[in-house]
């Protein structure tokens, strides 16, 4: 392929190259005939095809094909289910060959900063491990098929409001361990055909045409080895972004950018071969297309709706549980009261928004499962908030007259979308006044929601069970229905924390930020890690959820105690399935550094491993860590780095329910790199280097004076509490003024001299 695309290049003329560095339509790339390079078709999106036979946009508001609609990637991740996802991402695959589809925009990896963001049904995960295991195994689904996945959107855009225009402001801790860690494993697992660069900027560039995030990082750190994509409408200066990495720009508008592209080489501020180096890139992105294309590929639209039931069984999490008031008897009469029962949401608004195959209706689903009385009432309007005296007296009649009542309530398409951001947690007055009204009149009460992202339940306390759908896809009706009479034994647990209110969510007092600024105040203590941090308890945490059996653990044990940064570190533990059900459950491994030089979380997940578990059944399930799972981001050293000390390990259903704990003692096999000694150097930072340390003492003691505080610095003699505080803090110039002369400019150079001596020698 190396010589055929270096022979093109050769062929091609300065603007013909340039016009492949954007598309031909908002959907295709540019052809060019005379060099038999075709176009190639790109589609939305990351949970079904939204491919536009005519009438092309940006946020779904053009109709598409029909595709089958599988969950969005909030339930997806609530799968912590590799292996199902990489189905999800084949059966996509499939689609997208059977409709010429070369490249699918899709998976999302942008973390959940706030649950406001009104794109979280997009995302993943509040956490970057979670959320990078998911996307790297949707994206090795979808390039199995032989299909291009777009690992999006490169990076920290992780709110709508102003998100063309916003400038997301984080420290380089915080982006390399949370914000980009959540692309990066991703990146490098599963190497995306296409990267997609974000709307927004990242501490004061544009992602367009940020040239570290792009080249340095992307690409030079992480192998990236694909082509970059601008978000739809994301370049601002066409030539800086192709100076920075981007080598595609789409959609192409009036093609003004290659204009600029062209121009600027022959002015010479753009060098032809960084041209030629993305135009390498595009045509190896043609030609992968064209080698995986297969002809002639249908798929069975039953089949692919079967999967998205299965997939939106597994991703459902249940919450509350009560008195085991689920799951529901076959023979019990049951009110199915809510609108979303008859006109399910399953899927958010926006550039994802697909076209089904075909809907179930739950209502429809959950009559197969029973030959008990089953009666509907619709209890509210989805279209408002404004409460319908008609629809509640019939849903409260149909209640008293049932042995339980299941409440299918959630959020409306208008309160959650691509292109803004909601600014509360309710859930419709409406709604809530329904739930309120039911469970008065009866104990007996299960409610199903379906949302994007986490809302606050006020009346959490008055109904015995509560199941999160998420938005489930077209078949999560039938998918509620097998959950509800224990066909699907629930095994879903939360991807995110579900906070009990808004002011309790880390970024509260910063979201969305003033104007173009969103600071990321809360640094690394995103979901769980500030819940943690600042005690906390959520409505639900992160990894919880319940299933129709019960689960033990025991005998966590490591493979090793002693390990340095470069072993790998295996962990084990027995789980038991101790319920009368065959059941699933997520073993979650967090790790926690007992004491850091740095600051860090309490606790993070660094693995986690699904296990299927008949009853009485038990297993020793076993994971791998390695040395990313001990090391932080050190901003001096531009490198991952593990403190040497314990580290213990922890097993647990969930954040906040940690059943095992081991210990291991890791040593970092990095020297420790010794600081550049300046006049502003303190005391304290000198005394805990040994060599400096004993420079400086015997500096000191050169000198045959003590007056003012070189006494108490030399001899460590008379020195209270506040003294000794003084000293460590005190900077090496602050000798001078507190010496009375005794310590002067001249000593100071000399010392310093001394102490940087090392640097000479290494
Ligand atoms: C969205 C992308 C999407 C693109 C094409 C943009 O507005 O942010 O996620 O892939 O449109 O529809």
């Amino acid at each position: 392929m190396v010589e055929k695309i270096e022979a093109v290049i050769n062929e091609m003329t300065l603007e013909e190259k340039a016009s492949l560095c954007s598309g031909s339509h908002f959907w295709y790339t540019q052809p060019l005939e005379r060099l038999n390079i075709p176009r190639l078709m790109v589609t939305d999106g990351p949970h079904g095809l939204r491919k536009q036979p005519e009438g092309s946009d940006h946020l779904g508001v053009h109709d598409s094909v029909p595709a089958t609609c599988f969950p969005s990637a909030a339930g997806l991740a609530c799968t912590w289910d590799r292996e199902l996802i990489a189905e999800v991402g084949r059966a996509l695959g499939v689609e997208s060959q059977a409709e010429n589809v070369s490249v699918l925009l899709g998976p999302g990896a942008n973390i959940k900063r706030s649950p406001l963001c009104g794109r979280n049904f997009e995302y993943f995960s509040e956490d970057p491990y979670l959320s990078t295991e998911m996307a790297a195994h949707h994206i090795q689904g979808v390039q199995s098929e032989g299909v291009g996945a777009s690992l999006k959107h490169f990076a920290a855009n992780n709110q709508e409001h102003r998100r063309m225009s916003v400038d997301a402001v984080i420290d380089e801790r915080t982006l390399r361990e949370i914000y980009l860690a959540s692309f990066e494993g991703a990146v490098k697992k599963s190497q995306p055909w296409t990267v997609m660069s974000s709307y927004n900027r990242l501490n004061g560039e544009y992602c367009s045409e940020h040239p570290v995030l792009l080249t340095d990082i992307l690409r030079e750190e992480w192998g990236y080895d694909g082509i970059v994509v601008s978000d739809w409408g994301a370049v601002n200066e066409r030539e800086a972004a192709l100076a920075a990495g981007l080598e595609l720009e789409m959609p192409p508008g009036d093609k003004s950018g290659d204009d600029k592209i062209v121009a600027a080489v022959k002015d010479g501020s753009l060098p032809e071969e960084t041209l030629n180096e993305a135009v390498r890139r595009l045509l190896k992105l043609v030609y992968r297309a064209l080698e995986n294309k297969q002809e002639g590929v249908t798929f069975n639209e039953e089949d692919h709706h079967q999967l998205a039931r299965q997939v939106a069984g597994d991703s459902m999490v249940l919450l509350k549980n009560e008195d085991d008031i689920l799951p529901l008897e076959k023979n019990e009469d049951v009110a199915v009261i809510g609108s979303f029962a008859k006109a399910p949401r399953y899927q958010g608004g926006g550039s994802s928004h697909v076209n089904p195959t075909k809907l179930d209706e739950a209502l429809n689903e959950i009559k197969q499962h029973t030959s008990a009385g089953i009666t509907f009432a619709q209890g509210f309007d989805a279209t408002t908030d404004v409460i319908d005296e008609t629809l509640m007296q019939e849903a409260k009649e149909q209640a008293e007259k049932a042995e339980k009542v299941v409440i299918f309530a959630g959020l409306p398409d208008h309160y959650e979308s691509e292109a803004y951001d909601r600014t509360h947690l309710h859930l419709p007055t409406n709604q809530v006044k329904l739930i309120e009204e039911i469970s008065a009149i009866t104990s007996e009460v299960v409610v199903i929601l379906s949302n994007g992202a986490p809302v606050e339940m006020p009346w959490i306390h008055n109904v015995k069970a509560v199941l999160e759908g998420y938005l489930g896809g077209q078949a999560v009706g039938g998918a509620a229905a097998d959950v509800l009479y224990g066909a699907v034994n629930p095994s879903g647990r939360l991807a995110e924390t579900f906070p009990e209110k808004l002011s309790h969510t880390p970024a509260h007092l910063h979201f969305p930020g003033e104007g173009d600024k969103a600071v990321y105040s809360e640094g690394l203590f995103v979901g769980y890690r500030y819940y943690d941090a600042k005690e906390i308890a959520p409505l639900f945490p992160f990894g919880h959820g319940l299933s129709y059996t019960t689960f033990s653990y025991r005998d966590l044990r490591v493979s090793q105690t002693e390990i340095t940064d470069q072993d790998e570190l295996d962990v084990y533990v027995t789980v038991k399935n101790t319920g009368d059900r065959a059941g699933k459950e997520v073993v979650q491994f967090y790790v926690k550094e007992v004491d850091s030089p740095v600051i860090r979380p309490e606790k993070e997940l660094k693995q986690f491993t699904k296990v299927q578990l008949d009853p009485g059944e038990e297993k020793e399930v076993k994971v791998t860590l390695d040395k990313r799972a001990f090391a932080y981001y050190d901003t001096d050293r531009k490198d991952w780095i593990v403190a040497s000390g314990e580290f213990q390990l922890l097993a647990g259903h969930s954040a906040a329910n940690i059943a095992e704990q081991a210990s291991v003692q890791v040593t970092s096999t990095v020297p420790k790199s010794r600081p550049v000694f300046h006049r502003n150097t303190t005391i304290g930072d000198i005394l805990v280097d040994q060599e400096a340390a004993n420079t400086f003492t015997s500096y000191l003691a050169s000198l045959d004076s003590d007056s003012g505080l070189l006494g108490a610095v030399k001899t460590q003699e008379n020195r209270d509490e506040m003294m000794d505080a003084m000293v460590q803090y005190m900077p090496l110039r602050a000798l001078i003024p507190f010496s009375q002369g005794a310590f002067n400019e001249t000593h100071l150079k000399t010392l310093l001299e001394e102490l940087n001596a090392y640097q000479l020698s290494s």
